[in-house]
């Protein structure tokens, strides 16, 4: 993963680079580093921890002056988080440096090489084998940086995206990409690098993103120009107009991205099915799938592959699509799909959910997909995204950026972009009368408004984590479509609190889940009064008898789980297939406070990233 960003222009580097790092900072947050060109020589100054701790320990070791700057936020994989190991790297000559996202897989015997010539390492990194790769093509051959780092990049197997300049030539930046997102911002005379746009949306709104084997030579006053790492052609420039603004990207007064983004969960949905549910018309307008219908109807099945909490939403989906487009699916964990020989055909459809789009594992599974044939549709929030690209067609969710590593909006605006999709197949097949069309048109319509309900049992939810927040372990529970909101919600609390939690579907507690029951346990069920309520309450009754503590979430009024449970917290009434809309919430709000009153950092929590573009 890692987060990268640069600049070159005709302002200080370092506050930019630096500003930009923090933002990037979802991306890892283990150690942090920044190369400056002073007019003279590289300053350099790297240290483990966060972007804040490199800021302190910066500013007292070297001087933050220069134009020219590059910058990285670090999610190990390659040697441990240390301040060696840390970003940028210099070559053995001192005058390179670079920084890397992703990972160069043949570094092991490239580096043998590279000690057989004499040269030594400092980190355990990939980085430092690769930035010693182009020094010694550069030296060997006698050539320019951009074209070392073209044949350096062409023996290299794997993933990555880059930015190294030499010292010996300060006026230019040169990046590449493979697997790797990179975006340049063009400005007046002033270029930016980043791992998105998020760095330097305030000084431009200008930007190319590099393609997969792209590489560009930045230069100051003259401008950018892309290659293609394997046949050295041109490409145009592409200057995209980002839609991104700053406000979208900063906390807007809440005290973390997280508890932002759930709060946004009624607009984000709303803004998900604007313009495409036109309840008047009684029509759901998607282009993706209007333009692919005759391949939507032919398809003997739909598997969706994702990732984490996007795996999840597809699991949703799963019971949606069957249910009202009997469309039979299957939903498959992304890194197990690609690498397990599945049967694919051509009347298959992938439905690839991602938020980031970069999710290296759901890219390579789109990728197999594709060579075997099937038909790809991706759902993803970030616009322009690797995965976006990467599938045939696909339909954004429009949550807006996703900042928080515990993901909560991308969760609901994927399941709204999937329902949408199930509606409109539905309807398309026959499967589900017009009445029924217009009944569950309404009835997501209302969704918005009641997610604001939801939100409102916050202090309920604050008191309950109060009570728990020193639980070892929870279980949650719940069936049909709300079994993946009890995974969901399990995820959601060991994500932050780092509390074990597991999501089971309610009936198959009784095959194993039960035997931890005891009063010291809570247990989340959900218990909502639209599908198998009265199978759940049962299972409730079961806790009960093992003492087991019972958190129940269910529908507005509801009194028989009342009568049951430790504490019950409400939501309004809905659908069935839109329970998980409302369910959620509150699960999203218990993790959230319990992570905060463990102390615990609720939006860089340890060891995760955002986007995960490495396997
Ligand atoms: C990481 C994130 C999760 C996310 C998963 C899949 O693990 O921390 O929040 O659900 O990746 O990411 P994607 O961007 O593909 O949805």
């Amino acid at each position: 993963m890692c987060g990268i960003v640069g600049y070159i222009g005709h302002r200080e580097a370092y506050p930019i680079v630096l500003k930009g790092l923090k933002r990037l900072e979802y991306r890892g947050y283990d150690s942090a580093g920044i190369a400056l060109y002073d007019g003279t020589d590289i300053k350099l100054s790297k240290t483990k921890g966060k972007v804040l701790d490199l800021e302190h320990k910066l500013e007292s070791e070297i001087s933050t002056h220069g134009s020219l700057g590059i910058g990285h936020t670090r999610w190990a994989t390659h040697g441990v988080p240390n301040d060696i190991n840390s970003h940028p790297h210099y070559s053995n000559s001192g005058d390179l440096v670079i920084i890397h996202n992703g990972i160069i897989e043949n570094y092991g015997s490239l580096k043998q090489e590279l000690i057989s010539r004499g040269y030594t390492f400092k980190s355990d990194t990939d980085t430092e084998v690769l930035v010693n790769l182009i020094e010694d093509v550069k030296k060997n051959e006698n050539i320019k940086l951009g074209k070392a780092v073209q044949i350096a990049l062409n023996q290299v197997i794997g993933a990555y995206a880059i930015a190294v300049f030499d010292k010996n030539k300060p006026n230019e930046i040169v990046v590449a990409r493979l697997g790797s997102p990179l975006a340049i911002g063009i400005g007046e005379d002033e270029f930016f690098i980043a791992s998105d746009a998020s760095p330097f949306i305030e000084y431009t709104k200008n930007a190319i993103y590099l393609e997969d084997e792209e590489m560009a030579v930045v230069r100051r006053h003259k401008g950018v120009k892309i290659r293609k790492i394997k046949d050295d052609s041109l490409v145009d420039n592409y200057i995209q107009t980002l839609q991104l603004n700053l406000e979208q990207i900063e906390k807007g007064g809440y005290d973390h991205f997280m508890l932002k983004e759930i709060y946004e969960q009624p607009n984000a949905i709303r803004d998900t099915f604007r313009g495409r549910l036109r309840t008047d018309e009684a029509i759901i307008k998607m282009s993706g799938v209007e333009d692919n219908m005759k391949k939507f109807l032919n398809a003997d099945r739909i598997i969706v592959v994702a990732c984490g909490t996007s795996w999840h939403a597809g699991l949703v989906s799963e019971y949606i699509f069957e249910d009202l487009a009997r469309i039979p699916v299957e939903v498959e964990y992304a890194s197990e799909f690609r690498y397990r020989n599945p049967v694919i055909t051509d009347r298959d459809i992938v439905i690839a959910i991602s938020q980031s789009g970069e999710t290296a594992d759901t890219l390579a599974a789109i990728k197999l997909a594709k060579s075997k044939g099937a038909f790809v549709f991706g759902v993803c929030n970030v616009v322009g995204s690797s995965i976006s690209r990467e599938t045939h067609a696909g339909a954004y969710t429009h949550a807006g950026p996703e900042i928080g590593v515990a993901s909560t909006k991308a969760f609901t605006t994927q399941i709204t972009v999937l329902t949408l999709i199930a509606l409109r197949l539905a309807r398309a097949k026959g499967t589900i009368s017009s009445s029924e069309f217009r009944h569950q048109m309404i009835e997501l319509e209302l969704i918005p408004d009641k997610v604001k309900k939801a939100l409102e049992s916050d202090d309920y939810v604050k008191s309950i984590a109060e009570i728990y927040k020193n639980a070892s372990n929870f279980l949650y529970l719940g069936r049909g479509f709300n079994f993946p909101v009890a995974l969901e919600g399990a995820l959601k609390l060991k994500e932050i609190s780092y509390i074990h939690a597991e999501g089971y579907p309610a009936a198959e507690m009784k095959h194993g889940p039960i035997a931890l029951i005891d009063e010291n346990m809570p247990i989340v069920v959900i218990a909502t009064k639209k599908g198998h309520y009265e199978k759940v309450v049962s299972n409730i009754q079961e806790i009960k008898s093992r003492k087991g503590k019972i958190i129940g979430i269910v529908t507005e009024g509801d009194k028989q789980v009342r009568e049951l449970a430790d504490h019950v917290i409400e939501v309004p009434e809905t659908i069935e297939s839109l329970t998980p809309l409302l369910t959620t919430i509150p699960l999203q709000l218990l993790s959230y406070h319990i992570a905060l009153m463990l102390g615990k950092n609720v939006d860089q929590p340890r060891n995760l990233a955002k986007a995960v573009t490495v396997e």
